[in-house]
């Protein structure tokens, strides 16, 4: 198909004239062949020591000010900024274009560097010392109709996100997910130099697969071929790297895009990718020590940051017990206490009912709390009992602890507590006069979760973390000894808390292989979470790679022998071809990025990223798709738009 026409207005863009003026081959834009390219530099480049040279630049117009006599445009490519100064004096052709230019049209421009007059010199710029004189401006496109949003920097904060994602392309030409992308980018180089020099090797593997439990939904893609079934997505490429260790690569990784038809939240997204590995022949000691090198040289390579080393371990059931989480934040205290044993036998119900129902009453003390949050905030209705509230909890019960040790509460804890409880509990809870004690009671899962939300919401309030935009401070914390599985009430029965593939330890299971199916289900699982700052940056663990203990586990969590077989026959049969143990970890690359970069949500480290929806606003995606493809795929929708 013949090229449309370029209007006039928009001369084609002029290559270099060959061979280049001297002053044009000292460009120090990374491109690959700058004498083949439309620009001898980068806007970003230019500084006082290219006074003189002619240049050719290319880019867009981030802003134009008309001085009257004199315009002024900032012209912008992905290396940055600089003014071009277009006087009528030295072309009136010249002048005219630049007398219509709007906001980011795209520009090729030739000219002269100089340097500004000491008064004109921009400090905030770092090409602020010079400026490019033009001798000529060609137009390489235009802009028509009206932007949506302004892209300078200048508006940068006050975009809806809708618009933002609506019109990416527009977005990424702004320096914030410009800044964002090329840390993304030096974090994954950082990643595959560290890993290619411990002689792991990079593998791709299958996007069309069948699905592996990750414990999300599946995206499923209907096969044409094999009428009437279906691919997954890959949640992870989990028994992929396991079989590429039985197939002896020893040491493999993977940028691995990943799919989880899941709830959505900041820090999750229905596609995002992972830095997956694998290991054989090494014990969880060696695997937690290698990751750790990984971390540190990415600290060290993208913030120029020394991590200390080793990063301190938690047990699960600890990160439960001081946290009520298992990925806690230790940034800052207000560790929780367990003071059931203390209020057990005590008059006030709520606390001994939850104790006698096999719960448990636990403390979260707020230094300085007496001060900062007011009774309003705490009882129904306040902002810290919301938090509480949308955890599950019933309500905050509180003390307020006073000089002398006095305390101030509500009447029914005050009037069952007696002299000895009252002197242990701030014993306990390391109270002094300003800290108020909150109190979760209930089933110890809803108290735990409570006082966990209640506890970071707190850290903001009271300042006690920096925002993430300024956060300096790199708490990591491997978690490790994960029960193997969990109950999962709804459906009666227990689920892997990771994932079925995870080894038990040893000492749990015991040797006897006619004891698995007792012993499993409370062991603990040789499984490890990298935590930083509260957030899950990693996970992996140890595999089984006896059949039958894995045929034993499949069956532990409800799979029928039959259907274990069906699902994981090929994953068993490999297992009894000579496996060599193995264990391995995935990092979610989005976090890690949203960590570095200091941003509150993936999206931002993420090119073209979903709302909460899951919906790509650009494309529009997901979409309907015509019903001969339907019925090629011999498909056929129930949606009902009425009931949706
Ligand atoms: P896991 O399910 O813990 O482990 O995932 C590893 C890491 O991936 C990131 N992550 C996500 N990031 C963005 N959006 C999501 N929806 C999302 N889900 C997970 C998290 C998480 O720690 N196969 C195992 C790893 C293994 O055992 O080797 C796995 O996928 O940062």
């Amino acid at each position: 198909m013949p090229l449309a026409r370029a209007p006039a207005e928009w001369p084609l863009p002029q290559p270099l004239p060959r061979p280049l003026p001297r002053t044009l081959r000292r460009g120090k834009i990374a491109h690959s062949s700058l004498d083949q390219s439309m620009r001898s530099h980068g806007c970003g480049d230019l500084r006082p020591d290219a006074s003189g040279e002619a240049v050719q630049l290319c880019g867009w117009v981030d802003r134009r000010r008309d001085h009257g006599g004199v315009i002024f445009i900032d012209l912008r490519d992905r290396s940055g900024t600089v003014q071009i100064t277009v006087d009528p004096d030295l072309g009136a052709d010249t002048f005219a274009v630049a007398e219509h230019l709007r906001c980011e049209t795209v520009l090729q421009v030739q000219g002269t560097v100089r340097g500004r007059p000491g008064d004109a010199i921009n400090d905030k710029l770092a090409t602020g010392q010079v400026e490019v004189l033009a001798s000529s401006i060609s137009v390489l496109n235009a802009v028509r109709g009206n932007l949506p949003f302004p892209v300078s920097v200048h508006d940068e904060e006050n975009t809806r996100e809708e618009l933002r994602l609506r019109h990416r392309y527009l977005d990424l030409r702004r320096e914030r997910m410009k800044a964002n992308l090329r840390l993304r980018h030096r974090t994954v180089q950082a990643m595959r130099h560290h890993l290619e020099a411990e002689g792991f090797i990079e593998v791709e593997t299958p996007v069309l697969t069948r699905s592996t439990p990750e414990g999300a939904r599946d995206d499923l893609v209907p096969s044409r071929v094999c009428g009437g079934d279906w691919f997954a997505l890959p949640q992870s490429p989990q028994l992929f790297k396991q079989l590429l260790m039985v197939g002896g690569l020893e040491r493999y990784y993977q940028i691995a895009r990943c799919f989880r038809d899941e709830d959505l939240r900041a820090d999750r997204q229905p596609e995002f990718t992972q830095l997956d590995m694998e290991m054989s022949f090494m014990d969880q000691e060696q695997i937690l020590d290698l990751n750790e090198a990984l971390i540190a040289a990415i600290w060290k390579a993208v913030k120029d940051v020394e991590l200390p080393r080793p990063f301190p371990r938690l047990s699960w059931h600890e990160a439960m017990d001081r946290y009520g989480t298992d990925r806690p934040d230790t940034r800052y205290g207000m560790e929780l206490v367990n003071v059931s044993d203390l209020v057990a036998g005590m008059g006030f119900k709520v606390f001994s009912g939850a104790v006698a129902s096999g719960g448990s009453v636990k403390v979260l003390p707020v230094p300085g709390g007496n001060e900062a949050l007011s009774n309003v905030r705490i009882k129904p209705g306040g902002d810290v009992f919301s938090e509480a509230q949308a955890a599950g909890a019933g309500g905050l019960a509180f003390i307020r602890v006073r000089e002398g040790g006095e305390i101030d509460t509500i009447g029914a804890i005050k009037d069952n507590l007696s002299e000895q409880s009252k002197a242990e509990l701030l014993a306990r809870t390391g109270a002094v006069p300003g800290t108020l004690l909150l109190f979760g009671a209930g089933d110890t899962a809803t108290v735990n979760k409570a006082l966990d939300r209640v506890r970071q919401f707190l850290a903001k309030e009271l300042c006690l973390v920096k925002p993430d935009r300024d956060n300096d401070q790199w708490n990591f914390l491997w978690v490790v000894d994960f029960p193997m599985f969990e109950f999962n009430q709804d459906e009666n029965r227990l689920e892997a808390l990771h994932h079925p593939f995870c080894a038990p330890n040893t000492t749990d299971l015991g040797a006897d292989p006619t004891a698995w199916a007792d012993t499993l289900p409370t062991a603990r699982a040789q499984a490890y979470d990298l935590v930083l700052n509260g957030l899950e940056l990693g996970g992996g663990s140890l595999r089984i790679h006896n059949s039958d203990l894995q045929r034993q586990v499949l069956q532990t969590i409800g799979l029928p022998l039959e259907e274990a077989n069906r699902q994981f026959g090929f994953l068993m049969e490999a297992l009894d071809m000579g496996a060599p143990p193995h264990g391995g970890i995935a990092f979610g690359l989005d976090r890690m990025v949203m960590l570095l970069a200091g941003e509150e949500s993936i999206r931002d480290t993420i090119a073209f990223p979903k709302t909460q929806q899951a919906r790509c606003l650009m494309t529009q995606a997901p979409a309907g798709v015509a019903t001969k493809q339907l019925e090629e795929l011999h498909v056929a929708s129930t949606w009902d738009p009425e009931q949706g």
